[in-house]
């Protein structure tokens, strides 16, 4: 890689042991990807989550803090894996938890904005169209590359700091633009889509997309915002989507042929009976089995969907012998406190969690066997973390099995 004098100079650890660490592993990993030279960014969003990133993960943020690392950039911090106000009540383990607020403290000594969230795109890290970043969690990254036109890769854990402590990353991937044309064509046929809908297609177009970039044709152009936040989210876990087109919508599909004047090199027409045979094959548990929890909040909900939840749940209460789970951010869960939305539904029954969620926390120690929710991306991954079978459904039927009238 062509180094500028200053990056040399960090390598040679005259900025400190923890930028030339930092240095070093971007310029290796940026060599083994080809990259020519390193790019500035304009923001991070780094991992945080002991439940990923276990002992290694807390002993590379301190070593990068004690040696004096100080993100250049500013820098948000996805889920963590215990709620930290409410970790008592969800059960989990003292020593689990210290972990944790190791991992926070180093964190916060690096300068990482605590938001404890995998939405930082909705308020406190918002980029601007064609900024190069460097973000992990996929989610968050479909949604930066796809809705706002941000340029990011899947960034890994360990890179995401090293290129919030420089203000560097490699170039390669999605940092350039051949590299961000659409090959394969999404033609969808699908009347009156429901909030349930986007998080289906999402897999399905994430399952069948492998390392190509899908473009999408026949999503309404009245998608909301959390809609998107949610096909994204289920796109990136179902595969590895990391950007997607679609025709009419996002910005590099309005601006410009997302072919790059080619041809697509596949086309595959989605219909109302792919969507039924995904949430069919998404739903691993027995219909008649007990449902023991139902959550929602993955990617961690919205106020527009905090509102919605709240018209649902009129008259309504969690059942004794369930548990109803629902994951928000802090600002999210402040602003419906102040709106009035929080307490009645508190009183419902409903456990509110915050900064961390079902699928990254541990669950296990509630020895749940079937979980219902009515997300796409939970609904994939929570499996595999926590061994549970599970009900896809939509919020109306999340709600209808997790409450009765009351
Ligand atoms: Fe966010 Fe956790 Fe889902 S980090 S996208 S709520 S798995």
């Amino acid at each position: 890689m062509i180094l500028t004098d200053e990056e040399k100079a960090y390598l040679e650890g005259s900025h400190g042991e923890a930028n030339r660490l930092a240095m070093e592993l971007l310029v290796s990993l940026g060599e083994s990807f080809g990259a020519e030279r390193l790019i500035p960014i304009a923001s991070a969003h780094i991992l945080g989550h002991y439940g990923s990133l276990h002992q290694a993960g807390i002993d590379f943020l301190e070593k990068l803090a004690e040696g004096g690392g100080e993100c250049r950039v500013p820098t948000t911090v996805d889920p963590s894996s215990v709620d930290f106000e409410r970790w008592k009540q969800f059960k989990i383990p003292e020593e689990y938890v210290e972990k944790q607020k190791r991992l926070q403290i180093a964190v916060e000594k690096l300068g990482v904005i605590p938001t404890w969230s995998c939405t930082p795109y909705l308020s406190i890290n918002v980029p601007r169209y064609g900024q190069n970043i460097a973000w992990a969690e996929s989610s968050a990254i479909a949604y930066a590359n796809s809705v706002i036109g941000a340029r990011t890769n899947r960034t890994p854990f360990g890179l995401d700091i090293c290129a919030a402590i420089t203000g560097k990353i490699p170039e390669f991937g999605l940092y350039i633009e051949e590299n961000r044309r659409g090959s394969l064509l999404f033609d969808v046929k699908i009347d009156d889509f429901s909030d349930l809908d986007y998080h289906t297609l999402g897999a399905i177009i994430g399952s069948r997309s492998g390392a190509d970039i899908p473009v999408i044709k026949g999503i309404p152009a009245n998608i909301t915002n959390d809609q998107l936040k949610c096909f994204g989210a289920g796109a990136g876990s179902a595969g590895s989507v990391a950007l997607y087109h679609a025709l009419g919508i996002t910005p590099e599909a309005r601006l410009k042929d997302p072919f790059g004047g080619k041809k697509p090199e596949e086309v595959f027409a989605i219909g109302r009976k792919d969507l039924q045979k995904m949430e069919d094959q998404i739903s691993t548990a027995d219909p008649n089995a007990r449902v023991h929890m139902v959550t929602l909040g993955c990617p961690l909900l919205s106020t527009e969907e905090l509102k919605a939840i709240f018209r649902k749940m009129q008259k309504r209460k969690v059942r004794k012998d369930m548990y109803f789970w629902i994951y928000l951010t802090k600002e999210t869960y402040d602003i419906g406190k102040a709106l009035g939305l929080i307490d009645p539904l508190e009183k419902a029954g409903i456990w509110f969690s915050t900064q961390t969620c079902a699928t990254i926390s541990p669950v296990k120690v509630w020895g749940f066997s079937h979980v219902m929710t009515n997300s796409a991306k939970c609904a994939l991954v929570v499996p595999s973390e926590h061994d549970v079978k599970i009900t896809y459904r939509d919020t109306d039927g999340c709600i209808i099995t997790a409450t009765e009238p009351g």
